[in-house]
Protein backbone atom coordinates (compact mmCIF):
# COMPACT_ATOMS: atom_id res chain seq x y z
CA UNK A 1 0.00 0.00 0.00
CA UNK A 2 1.57 3.75 -0.80
CA UNK A 3 2.30 5.53 2.34
CA UNK A 4 0.96 9.14 3.32
CA UNK A 5 3.00 11.59 1.51
CA UNK A 6 2.50 14.96 3.85
CA UNK A 7 3.51 18.39 2.73
CA UNK A 8 5.65 20.39 5.36
CA UNK A 9 4.91 24.57 4.26
CA UNK A 10 7.89 26.67 6.05
CA UNK A 11 10.01 23.22 5.89
CA UNK A 12 13.16 24.59 6.37
CA UNK A 13 11.79 27.29 9.34
CA UNK A 14 11.77 26.67 13.34
CA UNK A 15 9.06 24.68 13.51
CA UNK A 16 8.69 23.01 9.90
CA UNK A 17 12.34 21.62 9.76
CA UNK A 18 11.73 19.71 13.43
CA UNK A 19 8.66 18.75 12.02
CA UNK A 20 10.47 17.39 8.55
CA UNK A 21 13.28 15.62 11.04
CA UNK A 22 10.64 13.72 13.30
CA UNK A 23 8.38 12.29 10.08
CA UNK A 24 11.69 11.31 8.07
CA UNK A 25 12.86 9.84 11.74
CA UNK A 26 9.47 7.56 11.60
CA UNK A 27 10.05 6.61 7.92
CA UNK A 28 7.05 8.69 6.77
CA UNK A 29 7.22 10.04 3.62
CA UNK A 30 7.74 14.31 3.50
CA UNK A 31 7.58 17.10 0.87
CA UNK A 32 9.49 20.01 2.04
CA UNK A 33 8.51 23.17 0.92
CA UNK A 34 9.59 26.56 1.11
CA UNK A 35 10.83 29.79 -1.52
CA UNK A 36 14.65 28.00 -1.14
CA UNK A 37 13.53 24.30 -1.35
CA UNK A 38 13.84 21.79 -4.28
CA UNK A 39 10.26 21.85 -4.34
CA UNK A 40 9.61 25.69 -4.22
CA UNK A 41 6.51 27.10 -2.76
CA UNK A 42 5.95 30.89 -2.25
CA UNK A 43 2.62 32.16 -0.72
CA UNK A 44 2.75 35.23 -3.17
CA UNK A 45 2.77 33.07 -6.15
CA UNK A 46 -0.14 30.65 -6.49
CA UNK A 47 1.34 29.41 -9.47
CA UNK A 48 3.27 27.88 -7.68
CA UNK A 49 1.14 25.69 -5.16
CA UNK A 50 -0.04 23.05 -7.15
CA UNK A 51 3.16 21.10 -7.98
CA UNK A 52 3.94 21.59 -3.96
CA UNK A 53 0.61 19.92 -3.26
CA UNK A 54 0.28 17.16 -6.36
CA UNK A 55 0.53 13.51 -4.79
CA UNK A 56 -0.01 15.10 -0.85
CA UNK A 57 -2.82 13.76 1.58
CA UNK A 58 -1.21 15.52 4.50
CA UNK A 59 -0.47 19.50 5.16
CA UNK A 60 0.96 21.04 7.63
CA UNK A 61 0.62 24.94 6.90
CA UNK A 62 2.98 27.29 8.69
CA UNK A 63 2.22 30.68 6.86
CA UNK A 64 4.92 33.14 6.52
CA UNK A 65 5.66 35.91 7.94
CA UNK A 66 2.60 35.97 10.25
CA UNK A 67 -0.62 35.07 10.20
CA UNK A 68 -1.46 39.32 11.23
CA UNK A 69 -0.93 40.08 7.59
CA UNK A 70 -3.74 41.65 6.00
CA UNK A 71 -4.91 39.33 3.37
CA UNK A 72 -3.04 36.26 4.78
CA UNK A 73 -6.51 34.95 5.76
CA UNK A 74 -7.70 34.80 2.13
CA UNK A 75 -3.98 32.87 1.29
CA UNK A 76 -4.18 30.23 3.64
CA UNK A 77 -7.77 29.50 2.98
CA UNK A 78 -6.94 29.23 -1.04
CA UNK A 79 -4.64 26.96 -0.73
CA UNK A 80 -6.57 24.49 1.86
CA UNK A 81 -8.65 24.73 -1.32
CA UNK A 82 -6.22 23.68 -3.70
CA UNK A 83 -5.42 21.34 -1.24
CA UNK A 84 -8.53 19.50 -1.06
CA UNK A 85 -8.54 19.53 -4.63
CA UNK A 86 -5.51 18.06 -4.49
CA UNK A 87 -6.68 14.96 -2.43
CA UNK A 88 -5.24 16.54 0.87
CA UNK A 89 -7.55 14.75 3.71
CA UNK A 90 -5.67 16.23 7.15
CA UNK A 91 -4.63 19.88 7.28
CA UNK A 92 -2.21 21.21 10.61
CA UNK A 93 -2.60 25.31 10.87
CA UNK A 94 -0.12 26.57 12.85
CA UNK A 95 -1.21 29.27 14.38
CA UNK A 96 -0.66 32.40 17.23
CA UNK A 97 -2.73 32.76 20.30
CA UNK A 98 -5.75 35.38 21.05
CA UNK A 99 -4.85 37.17 18.26
CA UNK A 100 -7.02 38.86 15.60
CA UNK A 101 -5.30 38.14 12.01
CA UNK A 102 -4.76 34.43 13.17
CA UNK A 103 -8.15 33.58 14.38
CA UNK A 104 -9.84 35.35 11.18
CA UNK A 105 -7.31 32.72 9.29
CA UNK A 106 -8.13 29.77 11.49
CA UNK A 107 -11.85 30.62 10.16
CA UNK A 108 -11.33 30.56 6.60
CA UNK A 109 -9.26 27.36 7.18
CA UNK A 110 -11.78 25.56 8.87
CA UNK A 111 -14.77 27.01 6.75
CA UNK A 112 -13.12 25.37 3.32
CA UNK A 113 -11.70 22.26 5.52
CA UNK A 114 -15.53 21.26 6.67
CA UNK A 115 -16.65 21.85 3.34
CA UNK A 116 -14.49 19.68 1.69
CA UNK A 117 -14.61 17.36 4.42
CA UNK A 118 -10.54 17.70 5.52
CA UNK A 119 -9.87 17.17 8.76
CA UNK A 120 -8.41 20.50 10.53
CA UNK A 121 -6.64 20.61 13.61
CA UNK A 122 -4.90 23.78 14.77
CA UNK A 123 -2.22 24.56 17.01
CA UNK A 124 -2.46 27.69 18.90
CA UNK A 125 1.08 29.01 19.98
CA UNK A 126 2.70 30.83 22.75
CA UNK A 127 5.46 33.02 21.56
CA UNK A 128 8.74 30.22 20.41
CA UNK A 129 11.88 30.17 23.22
CA UNK A 130 13.73 29.41 20.07
CA UNK A 131 13.26 33.35 18.74
CA UNK A 132 15.87 34.27 21.15
CA UNK A 133 18.22 31.44 19.92
CA UNK A 134 17.65 30.56 16.29
CA UNK A 135 14.64 33.28 14.98
CA UNK A 136 14.55 37.35 15.05
CA UNK A 137 16.35 38.13 18.41
CA UNK A 138 19.06 35.79 18.04
CA UNK A 139 21.52 38.36 16.21
CA UNK A 140 20.84 40.95 19.31
CA UNK A 141 20.99 38.57 22.29
CA UNK A 142 24.58 37.08 20.26
CA UNK A 143 25.51 41.03 20.41
CA UNK A 144 24.90 41.71 24.19
CA UNK A 145 21.72 43.71 24.03
CA UNK A 146 18.05 42.99 22.69
CA UNK A 147 16.10 46.06 22.80
CA UNK A 148 12.34 45.73 22.81
CA UNK A 149 9.35 47.95 23.44
CA UNK A 150 7.96 45.58 26.54
CA UNK A 151 8.17 45.88 29.38
CA UNK A 152 7.08 43.79 32.57
CA UNK A 153 4.59 41.95 30.32
CA UNK A 154 4.98 37.67 30.99
CA UNK A 155 4.41 35.17 28.23
CA UNK A 156 4.60 31.41 28.59
CA UNK A 157 6.94 31.00 25.92
CA UNK A 158 6.66 27.27 23.83
CA UNK A 159 9.74 25.47 23.01
CA UNK A 160 9.28 25.06 19.30
CA UNK A 161 10.48 20.91 19.87
CA UNK A 162 6.79 20.61 21.50
CA UNK A 163 5.49 22.21 18.63
CA UNK A 164 6.78 20.00 16.23
CA UNK A 165 5.91 17.04 18.38
CA UNK A 166 1.98 18.16 18.50
CA UNK A 167 2.50 18.43 14.84
CA UNK A 168 3.52 15.36 14.36
CA UNK A 169 1.24 14.20 16.56
CA UNK A 170 -1.68 15.68 15.16
CA UNK A 171 -0.79 14.75 11.52
CA UNK A 172 -0.63 11.09 11.70
CA UNK A 173 -3.56 10.64 13.91
CA UNK A 174 -6.59 9.74 11.84
CA UNK A 175 -9.74 11.33 14.35
CA UNK A 176 -11.42 14.24 13.87
CA UNK A 177 -9.55 17.46 13.93
CA UNK A 178 -9.05 19.62 16.92
CA UNK A 179 -8.21 22.61 18.45
CA UNK A 180 -5.01 22.87 20.85
CA UNK A 181 -3.57 25.56 23.04
CA UNK A 182 -0.06 25.08 23.42
CA UNK A 183 2.58 27.11 25.96
CA UNK A 184 5.61 26.76 27.93
CA UNK A 185 5.21 25.86 31.16
CA UNK A 186 5.77 29.21 33.14
CA UNK A 187 5.39 32.62 32.19
CA UNK A 188 8.18 34.65 32.36
CA UNK A 189 9.17 38.41 31.16
CA UNK A 190 11.67 39.04 28.23
CA UNK A 191 13.86 40.26 30.92
CA UNK A 192 14.20 36.82 32.65
CA UNK A 193 14.90 34.61 29.29
CA UNK A 194 17.89 37.89 28.95
CA UNK A 195 19.28 36.79 32.52
CA UNK A 196 18.81 32.93 32.09
CA UNK A 197 20.28 32.89 28.61
CA UNK A 198 23.13 34.91 29.97
CA UNK A 199 23.60 32.39 32.91
CA UNK A 200 23.64 29.65 30.54
CA UNK A 201 26.17 31.18 28.07
CA UNK A 202 28.65 33.12 30.50
CA UNK A 203 28.11 35.62 28.02
CA UNK A 204 27.22 39.09 29.22
CA UNK A 205 24.01 39.89 27.28
CA UNK A 206 21.40 42.85 28.85
CA UNK A 207 17.38 43.41 28.01
CA UNK A 208 16.56 47.34 27.88
CA UNK A 209 13.21 48.71 27.62
CA UNK A 210 11.88 51.21 24.71
CA UNK A 211 8.90 52.95 23.82
CA UNK A 212 7.38 51.68 20.41
CA UNK A 213 8.39 54.85 18.86
CA UNK A 214 11.85 54.88 19.88
CA UNK A 215 11.64 51.14 18.38
CA UNK A 216 10.34 52.35 15.23
CA UNK A 217 12.78 55.02 14.72
CA UNK A 218 15.71 52.47 15.50
CA UNK A 219 14.56 49.76 13.12
CA UNK A 220 13.28 52.41 10.38
CA UNK A 221 17.28 53.67 10.66
CA UNK A 222 18.55 50.49 10.05
CA UNK A 223 16.63 50.29 6.92
CA UNK A 224 13.28 47.79 8.20
CA UNK A 225 10.44 48.57 5.94
CA UNK A 226 7.39 50.04 7.32
CA UNK A 227 5.35 46.65 6.66
CA UNK A 228 7.85 44.65 8.67
CA UNK A 229 7.47 47.54 11.42
CA UNK A 230 3.72 47.36 11.02
CA UNK A 231 3.62 44.08 11.73
CA UNK A 232 6.16 44.12 15.14
CA UNK A 233 4.17 46.90 16.03
CA UNK A 234 1.24 45.04 16.27
CA UNK A 235 3.05 41.76 17.65
CA UNK A 236 4.20 44.03 20.38
CA UNK A 237 1.28 45.87 21.63
CA UNK A 238 -2.26 43.43 20.68
CA UNK A 239 -0.37 39.96 21.04
CA UNK A 240 1.88 41.35 24.10
CA UNK A 241 -0.32 42.48 25.86
CA UNK A 242 -1.18 40.52 29.04
CA UNK A 243 -3.91 38.53 27.37
CA UNK A 244 -1.69 35.29 26.57
CA UNK A 245 0.21 35.67 30.27
CA UNK A 246 -1.58 32.28 31.52
CA UNK A 247 0.05 29.06 30.60
CA UNK A 248 -2.05 26.00 29.48
CA UNK A 249 -2.07 22.01 29.80
CA UNK A 250 -2.47 21.71 25.94
CA UNK A 251 1.09 20.16 25.74
CA UNK A 252 -0.24 17.37 28.29
CA UNK A 253 -3.08 16.90 26.78
CA UNK A 254 -2.15 16.57 23.15
CA UNK A 255 0.93 14.46 23.82
CA UNK A 256 0.39 13.10 27.64
CA UNK A 257 3.71 14.74 29.06
CA UNK A 258 4.68 17.66 30.76
CA UNK A 259 5.61 20.74 28.10
CA UNK A 260 9.08 21.11 28.20
CA UNK A 261 10.75 24.73 30.17
CA UNK A 262 12.63 27.53 29.20
CA UNK A 263 15.39 27.23 31.22
CA UNK A 264 16.16 23.86 30.02
CA UNK A 265 15.75 24.85 26.22
CA UNK A 266 18.06 27.54 26.76
CA UNK A 267 20.86 25.45 28.67
CA UNK A 268 20.61 23.13 25.31
CA UNK A 269 21.35 25.79 23.21
CA UNK A 270 23.95 27.58 25.19
CA UNK A 271 25.31 24.05 25.29
CA UNK A 272 25.15 23.91 21.14
CA UNK A 273 26.70 26.91 20.54
CA UNK A 274 23.80 28.90 20.02
CA UNK A 275 24.75 32.46 21.20
CA UNK A 276 28.82 31.86 20.61
N1 LIG B 1 7.90 32.67 16.39
C1 LIG B 1 6.92 32.59 17.25
O1 LIG B 1 7.07 32.87 18.45
C2 LIG B 1 5.56 32.11 16.79
C3 LIG B 1 4.57 31.81 17.74
C4 LIG B 1 3.31 31.39 17.31
C5 LIG B 1 3.07 31.26 15.94
N2 LIG B 1 4.05 31.56 15.05
C6 LIG B 1 3.76 31.44 13.62
O2 LIG B 1 4.71 30.60 13.03
C7 LIG B 1 4.69 30.84 11.60
C8 LIG B 1 6.10 30.74 11.09
O3 LIG B 1 6.53 29.41 11.31
P1 LIG B 1 7.97 29.05 11.82
O4 LIG B 1 8.31 29.92 13.00
O5 LIG B 1 8.06 27.58 11.94
O6 LIG B 1 8.86 29.50 10.57
P2 LIG B 1 10.06 30.54 10.51
O7 LIG B 1 11.22 30.04 11.30
O8 LIG B 1 9.49 31.91 10.75
O9 LIG B 1 10.47 30.41 8.97
C9 LIG B 1 9.58 30.78 7.93
C10 LIG B 1 9.43 29.60 6.96
O10 LIG B 1 8.49 29.97 5.93
C11 LIG B 1 9.18 30.05 4.66
N3 LIG B 1 8.67 31.25 3.99
C12 LIG B 1 8.94 32.55 4.28
N4 LIG B 1 8.28 33.35 3.42
C13 LIG B 1 7.60 32.53 2.57
C14 LIG B 1 6.76 32.77 1.44
N5 LIG B 1 6.47 34.01 1.00
N6 LIG B 1 6.22 31.69 0.81
C15 LIG B 1 6.50 30.43 1.22
N7 LIG B 1 7.29 30.14 2.28
C16 LIG B 1 7.84 31.19 2.93
C17 LIG B 1 10.67 30.12 5.02
O11 LIG B 1 11.50 29.55 4.03
P3 LIG B 1 12.00 30.38 2.74
O12 LIG B 1 12.67 31.60 3.26
O13 LIG B 1 12.87 29.42 2.04
O14 LIG B 1 10.76 30.70 1.94
C18 LIG B 1 10.73 29.24 6.26
O15 LIG B 1 10.70 27.88 5.92
C19 LIG B 1 4.03 32.21 11.40
O16 LIG B 1 2.73 32.02 10.88
C20 LIG B 1 3.93 32.73 12.83
O17 LIG B 1 2.81 33.56 13.02
C21 LIG B 1 5.28 31.96 15.43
Amino acid sequence: MERDLTLVTGGTGMTGSRIVQRLRARGEPVRVASRSSACRLDWDDPGSWDAALAGVTRLYLAYAPDLAVPGADRTVAAFTRRAAAAGVGRVVLLSGRGEPGAQRAERAVQAVADSAGLACTVLRCSWFAQNFSEGQFAPAVRAGELVLPVDGVVEPFLDADDVADAAVAALLDDGPGAVHELTGPRALTFADVVREIAAASGRPVTFRSVSLADFRVDLAAQGVPDDVLDLLAHLFTEVLDGRNARPTDGVQQLLGRPAGGLVDQVRRSAAAGAWS
